[in-house]
């Protein structure tokens, strides 16, 4: 079992390997970021960002919550987004979600009484159950949660280009492309479902009047 101590153990010998590999490693690193990546994916341990696509420090700016949700009044996913697009001006935003997603499948019961705060969060992915409500109950009942899952991509693709932040972007600013991708927690890889540029035409009552 892991304990906070051995966790300690194991940074300081990460530590010493990358320096002994690299003398200036950190202090290059400390200078500035510069990634090209903004990652929105769950919070789930078993999909960490960094080690799924073979990336390294300064590579990534992350972002993770449960069901890798961009919600328009979540002040803390907001932030991240308007960081990463106005200031470190990253080339692709990715929503990274996953099958045997734990916040979809819950989000697929009854709410709970023990979880209140967590019901709240979840009941976005309710709305979009609603949303494909005909499709999801006339599929298989065994595919229905991945199915889920990935139109809960799908839709936070969407709601990243429902933002003022990433409309500004796409007209006056870098243009930064937005990727709604699926990790396979049984195979270790990913697929890309949805693919949005600056020519995408946005949902008239979406659109930020100029
Ligand atoms: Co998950």
């Amino acid at each position: 079992m892991q304990t906070p101590s051995k966790l300690l153990l194991e940074n300081k010998a990460w530590s010493q390997d990358m320096i002994a590999r690299q003398p200036n490693y950190f202090n290059e690193l400390a200078k500035e970021q510069r990634p090209d990546f903004l990652w929105i994916g769950c919070a789930d341990s078993r999909v960490p960002a960094e080690t799924v696509v073979n990336a390294q420090p300064g590579e990534i700016f992350v972002h993770r919550n449960i069901a890798n949700q961009v919600i328009t009044t979540d002040f803390n996913c907001l932030s991240v987004l308007q960081y990463a697009i106005s200031v470190l001006k990253v080339k692709h935003v990715i929503v990274c979600g996953h099958y045997g997603c734990g916040g979809v499948m819950a989000a697929m019961q009854p709410q709970s009484g023990d979880l209140l705060i967590a019901n709240k969060w979840l009941l976005h992915i309710k709305d979009v159950y609603r949303l494909h409500q005909e499709e999801l109950e006339s599929i298989d009942p065994g595919k229905k949660t991945d199915r889920l899952v990935e139109l809960n991509i799908v839709e936070q693709v969407y709601r990243l280009a429902h933002t003022s932040i990433i409309q500004s972007a796409w007209k006056h600013g870098h243009k930064p492309t937005i990727h709604g991708w699926v990790y396979g927690l049984n195979d270790g890889l990913i697929d890309e479902l949805i693919k949005l540029d600056h020519n995408t035409q946005i949902n008239p009552i979406y659109r930020y009047a100029d």
